[in-house]
């Protein structure tokens, strides 16, 4: 398939694949301080839902008058309720009356497929086209403010975070990867739905920031209009994810606005806590490097709250 080949050219994959299941590594971010008010619901018949992912949704008692939507994503071996009950959105939610939307992954093991061509496209029919389409179904049904919608995720859920970031550009305003992997180093050879890739988890797929931005354009060619502004968190000690998938994610976003990856605007050491550096670059990249920080950097609840200007 053309769309395959071209996607990944130019990627070098460096050192050898290890072949181990890694995903009992994945762990449950921070745990809440406080219970969210209301319960979590599911949505049953919010549009077309090809990869059957299933939709829940967090609506606060006191909702805006026109709600922003968080899209809040697990990680493998997570569930909506697991995310809803281990992240902190939802009791922001109860505070600032936005909308949270859980996906749930439909497959086995509860990864998200961010390896096949549909997943990788705009509008492809994967997990990303049925995400687009909870979005735009809570838009409407809430009345929703479509400049502020964002999109969060952890391990598995920070690689489709920076998916939907790459396949839907025009539905968000930002979003936050909490130690994932740039948008398409995922990417089945073989065309496969919700594969495991060793050479990217293991840090060994490694790219120019040209190659990897090309493969955010290649997945909504032709789109040019507005990009969510991103940040990108990772541990240094990360033996799930490893650590240089950090690089190529910064590469990525980097080359996809322009920005000299080599040279950050400010790096700010000890931010935001100690043996963290917080990089930028212009408006619209944020890096977070956490040092001996493991898999996955735990959710920073108030700081997504001020990145995504909530
Ligand atoms: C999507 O698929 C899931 C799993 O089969 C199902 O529970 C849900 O109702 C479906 N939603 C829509 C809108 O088709
Ligand atoms: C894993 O992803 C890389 C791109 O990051 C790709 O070049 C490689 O072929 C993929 N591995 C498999 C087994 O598909
Ligand atoms: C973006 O693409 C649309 C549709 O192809 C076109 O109408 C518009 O002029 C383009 N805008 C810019 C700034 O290139
Ligand atoms: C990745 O980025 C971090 C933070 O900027 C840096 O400390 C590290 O040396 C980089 N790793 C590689 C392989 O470039």
């Amino acid at each position: 398939m053309k769309f395959l080949t071209s996607i990944s050219a130019g990627l070098a994959l460096v050192g050898s694949a290890l072949t181990h299941p890694v995903f009992d590594e994945l762990m449950i971010p921070n745990a809440p301080l406080k219970r969210a008010a209301q319960a979590l619901k599911q949505v049953t018949n919010f549009g077309a839902n090809t990869s059957k992912t299933k939709m829940y949704i967090y609506v606060p008692s006191k909702l805006a008058a026109s709600p922003p939507i968080i899209v809040a994503i697990h990680y493998c071996t997570g569930t909506a309720q697991g995310y809803y009950n281990g992240s902190p959105y939802a009791q922001l939610a109860d505070q600032k009356g936005f909308i949270v939307i859980y996906p749930e992954s439909p497959y086995s093991g509860t990864c998200w497929d961010v390896s096949s061509k549909s997943a990788l496209s705009h509008n492809g029919g994967g997990d990303s086209n049925s995400i687009a389409n909870m979005v735009t179904y809570a838009l409407d049904q809430y009345k929703g403010d479509a400049s502020k919608v964002f999109v969060t995720g952890s391990s598995s859920g920070a690689m489709m975070t920076n998916v939907m970031a790459a396949t839907y550009p025009e539905l968000f305003a930002a979003g936050i990867a909490y130690s994932g992997t740039a948008a398409g180093c995922f990417l089945s050879q073989s065309g496969g739905v919700d594969q495991w890739n060793n050479s990217c988890a293991q840090g060994q797929a490694r790219g120019t920031p040209q190659v990897w931005a090309k493969m955010v354009f290649d997945m909504y060619p032709n789109y040019n209009g507005s990009r969510p502004k991103m940040q990108i968190y990772h541990g240094s000690a990360d033996n799930t994810l490893l650590p240089n998938n950090y690089n190529e994610t910064i590469k990525q976003w980097a080359g996809v606005f322009g920005y000299d990856y080599t040279k950050p605007d400010s790096t700010k050491a000890n931010s935001p806590q100690s043996g963290y550096t917080t990089y930028t670059w212009g408006d619209h990249l944020v890096g977070v490097y956490a040092r001996g920080v493991g898999h996955t950097v735990p959710i920073r609840g108030s700081d997504d709250m001020t990145f995504f200007g909530l």
